[in-house]
């Protein structure tokens, strides 16, 4: 055997140049939405009062997006900083950036070309660009033509982008649906503006609230000219009415002379606000929420404290890692995750409150606040029969989750041809409310149809006429009911149609 060296002995040195495809890798992790919000953590550094997320769209195909603020901008001597991968400026306390890379990822996780126009106070405008993929090796990256970056800056945005301000602009953007197909597209745009909503009003709720900066979001067709702009709405997840009795309350550890915050809150009940729900659902958003300068990086999860659990959903609780604790945690180059060392679960089993609750005694509360508050709304609210076929997923989970079940088989609606001009008809042995067809397409306003088309309609109907659906014969009352609904309703649904056809 031989002896072990403590020193590797090198001889001579040979230049190794990054490959181009190194970029391939970068921002694996993130989604539209992340990547989006990677953008607006810049803007938000550069001072923005506003940050506009714009999508281009030609006839039916979307072909690029824009990030544009009204930030302090980039002098020309920056802007290739900013432009260099891992290129790192000297960050101050409150700043979101940190590795130098979040732009290029961001952007390069989204779309193959990335042009940034900017322009500081009393320097001249600017433009870079950095094509990603095969056309450009050896990291060249592109000046943008002067005239071409003054248009740019000064296209009819919804705020000015002088004295300063920056365009980012993606194009060749991978996760547009490449198809001419209207449908399509318009699915895929509202469902994208939908996450975006969530996440972004979900990660900067704070810097939101506190009218630090303003998101908008809209959509500009090149020919048609601009939507109606979104404006992205705090959602705060601690945003209940009022909390549960005795809390929130603030639980302090002392880890190595740095001071851990946790401020557990309870949630009184369930509840269906936007608050409570958070995208992906609020029983996977139990948990802590991490924050980094009013920036919220992770929203749930108990990094190891304690397992999901389903009675625990009611328990989120906050930590500020900023400055001292920051080396408890470590953070991901997307910044969507935050990762906690050991050192870190042992802070929270030794974290106290002033009266000495601690994180367990927190979880029981919690516990018991979500057995107590399932009890009152089963108990006070009456069953219903089980929604069916012809109702959106989403309104059955809803009514699934908000209502106890009569143990029966469930309730269809359903369109059907009819040979009168009655709305409805009901049909008992079928379990199955049906709805005349010769009012579908007045209904649905010259919309597609599907099987779960009219969710508002519908949702209403269910809610008024499933109780006739249970029991084992109509009563009186029933039969009256039904009477009095088709009467008002064939009415108004004749109306509907006759509006329909005065229109066309
Ligand atoms: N919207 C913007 N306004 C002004 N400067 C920006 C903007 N976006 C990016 N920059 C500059 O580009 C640099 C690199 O950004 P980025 O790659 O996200 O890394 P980081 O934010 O970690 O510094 C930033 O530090 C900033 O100087
Ligand atoms: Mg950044």
């Amino acid at each position: 055997m031989t002896a072990w060296i403590a020193e590797v002995p090198t001889a001579g040195t040979v230049e190794l140049q990054p490959d181009p495809h190194a970029l391939d890798s970068l921002g694996r992790n993130h989604s539209l939405e992340t990547a989006l919000a990677d953008l607006v953590d810049n803007s938000v550094d550069a001072g923005a009062g506003t940050v506009l997320i714009r999508f281009i769209r030609h006839g039916a195909r979307l072909i690029g997006l824009y990030v544009v603020d009204d930030g302090r901008g980039m002098t020309p001597e920056s802007i290739d900083t900013a432009m260099t991968l891992g290129g790192r400026r000297s960050y101050n306390e409150n700043d979101l950036g940190r590795f130098g890379v979040g732009l290029k990822a961001a952007s390069f996780s989204q779309a193959a070309s990335l042009t940034v126009l900017t322009r500081a106070t009393g320097h001249p405008a600017v433009g870079r660009r950095w094509l990603h993929g095969q056309e450009h090796a050896n990291f060249q990256c592109d000046l943008v033509a002067g005239n071409f970056v003054e248009a740019e800056l000064d296209r009819a945005w919804p705020m000015s982008t002088r004295p300063s301000g920056t365009v980012i602009r993606w194009d060749r953007v991978a996760g547009f649906p490449a198809t001419d197909d209207t449908h399509q597209v318009t699915t895929f745009l509202s469902r994208a503006i939908d996450h975006l909503r969530g996440h972004l009003g979900l990660m900067f709720h704070r810097l939101l609230a506190a009218g630090r900066i303003k998101i908008l979001v809209d959509v500009e067709d090149i020919n048609e000219g601009v939507g109606i702009p979104t404006e992205i709405s705090p959602i705060d997840p601690f945003g209940y009415m009022k909390p549960a009795p005795g809390w929130p309350r603030t639980l302090t550890s002392d880890v190595d002379g740095r001071q851990l915050q946790i401020v557990c809150h309870i949630w009184p009940r369930k509840a269906s606000t936007e608050q409570y729900r958070l995208p992906g659902g609020a029983e996977n958003r139990q948990g802590l929420y991490f924050y980094r300068r009013d920036r919220l990086l992770h929203a749930g999860g108990w990094e190891g404290i304690h397992a999901p659990d389903k009675k625990l959903q009611l328990a989120r609780a906050s930590i500020d890692i900023d400055g001292d604790v920051a080396g408890l945690f470590t953070m991901n180059p997307e910044k969507s995750r935050v990762a906690a060392g050991a050192d870190f679960a042992r802070a929270v089993t030794a974290a106290r409150a002033d009266d000495g609750t601690t994180i367990s005694d927190y979880l029981k509360a919690a516990e018991s606040t979500w057995g107590i508050s399932t009890q009152r709304a089963t108990a006070q609210r009456h069953p219903v029969i089980p929604p069916g076929k012809g109702l959106h997923p989403k309104i059955v989970r809803e009514i699934v989750e908000e209502l106890p079940q009569v143990n029966s088989s469930p309730l269809n609606l359903l369109w059907a041809r009819f040979d009168n001009d009655n709305f409805f008809e009901i049909d008992r042995d079928a379990m199955t409310l049906r709805l005349n067809n010769r009012y579908r397409a007045a209904v649905l306003g010259g919309r597609r149809g599907g099987l779960n088309d009219a969710p508002l309609l519908k949702s209403v109907l269910f809610l008024l006429i499933e109780n006739v659906f249970q029991g084992v014969h109509l009563g009186a009352r029933d039969k009256d009911n039904i009477e009095l609904w088709q009467e008002i309703l064939t009415t108004a649904a004749r109306a509907e149609l006759a509006a329909y056809t005065s229109r066309a």
